[in-house]
């Protein structure tokens, strides 16, 4: 009976998808360009000049600028002539404060253009700052999809780290502390009209935060590939990626210092960005997001865990694609059948988590918010996320139960 409804349930989800997926095949979104190589953030000021900036908020945070990371850039801004104002107020989680904060000193400073100096929440505050510059609404106003009618200043992004993408999206994730939520403004006005690859700003990344950051990039190639919004650019860019993470995420894990390793995690960390902005994530992140919202656990920590076990629930309806994620990076032969093929590439992330000391459970997850729990991460995917296999609450409650210590038969 529970199938029957189960099956029903489903129907709206997958219509409404279906117009989405129309949608998703016409769409053009920006790719920013990409000066790529060992020591090409002192290059970039070059760059950037050509947008006619004089005068740019270099959005970061405090332990970035203590560590001395930011130096060499600013050293080059000030040979080419641009003056550069630090804004390094950004949180962890970065918050409408931190948004105001820097506004205030891009006005204050007479700034005509931002650049984004870090992981992910210097990227998406500074975002979020750029957008506020041109668009004169509140931070509530901008929540939700194409909310932006005004370009932004020139805005440019610097990662320091290959996991969230960030220099790739559409998408800023602020936090609104007041009501104790995460939302996302996403606009294809957000994507920098440039960006830099370079390694040597990786290179000093720690080994657990290379393996979780890069878990993350993996999840979100994953996550576009088996999707149902899938396009031909999507898929060659989600390809690439997982091929890249799968070969060099353990050597890079063990090797921090290798600048060729650190490069093609950078690449792999763009083009996953360049997929899930194009074609969603799935149930690993709405996971990811209710552990974060309820016990701040980090992002590519929580990713990492729970991505085999997302996988294993949707492995059926996705063994065609996982086998080809499969092929393509290496795993099996091509006489394999997709069942196989399909189940190596499970067992092969599996194996690059526990070499990489990622946990299988969340130790955080209390048993006793497994019901709340599972109706947010529901309210969150269905049916906005397009993924292979619908989840319900039932389903989604046994699944927390296999991550959650007190339940799980694993550990
Ligand atoms: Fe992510």
């Amino acid at each position: 009976m529970q199938k029957v409804l189960n099956t029903i349930q489903n129907v709206p989800y997958r219509s409404s998808q279906l117009v989405m997926k129309q949608v998703a095949q016409v769409l053009k979104l920006p790719v920013p360009p990409v000066l790529k190589g060992p020591g090409m953030v002192r290059r970039f000021p070059e760059i950037i000049k050509l947008s006619g900036v004089t005068k740019i908020l270099v959005v970061t945070d405090k332990p970035l600028y203590a560590l001395g990371l930011l130096d060499s850039f600013l050293c080059a801004l000030e040979t080419n002539g641009i003056d550069a104002v630090v804004f390094d107020k950004v949180q962890p989680n970065p918050t409408f404060e931190n948004v105001e904060d820097g506004l205030a000193m891009y006005y204050s400073t007479n700034c005509n253009g931002v650049v984004a100096f870090g992981g992910g929440s210097p990227l998406d505050c500074a975002k979020v700052i750029a957008a506020k510059v041109t668009n004169r609404k509140s931070i509530e106003k901008m929540r939700g999809l194409y909310k932006l009618t005004r370009k932004l200043p020139p805005f440019f992004a610097i990662p320091t780290t290959s996991g969230t993408g960030s220099e790739a999206t559409i998408c800023a994730v602020i936090t609104d502390v007041k009501n104790h939520e995460k939302f996302s403004i996403n606009d294809p006005k957000l994507v920098p009209m440039a960006t830099v690859l370079d390694p040597e700003l990786t290179a000093g990344l720690p080994p657990s935060l290379t393996a979780t950051t890069g878990m993350d990039a993996l999840t979100h190639a994953v996550e576009a590939y088996i999707g149902h919004y899938d396009t031909a650019f999507v898929k060659e860019k989600a390809l690439n990626a997982t091929e890249i993470i799968i070969n060099n995420l353990e050597d890079c894990y063990h090797n921090g210092q290798d600048l060729d390793l650190r490069l093609k995690m950078a690449q792999a960390s763009f083009d996953g960005g360049l997929a899930f902005t194009r074609a969603y994530v799935g149930y690993v992140h709405a996971f990811a997001h209710a552990m974060g919202g309820f016990y701040g656990v980090p992002h590519g920590l929580a990713n990492a865990i729970i991505l085999p076990t997302i996988l294993d629930f949707s492995r059926k309806a996705a063994e065609k694609k996982l086998a080809e994620l499969a092929f393509y990076s290496g795993l099996g032969e091509a006489m394999y059948d997709d069942e196989t093929l399909a189940g190596l590439f499970i067992e092969k992330i599996k194996s690059m988590n526990a070499g990489m000391g990622i946990p299988t459970t969340i130790y955080a997850l209390k048993a006793y918010d497994i019901p709340e729990l599972a109706k947010r991460i529901l309210k969150e995917a269905n049916p906005t996320y397009p993924v292979p296999r619908i989840m319900h609450y039932q389903e989604c409650c046994d699944l927390l139960q296999q991550l959650c210590p007190e339940t799980s038969f694993s550990d």
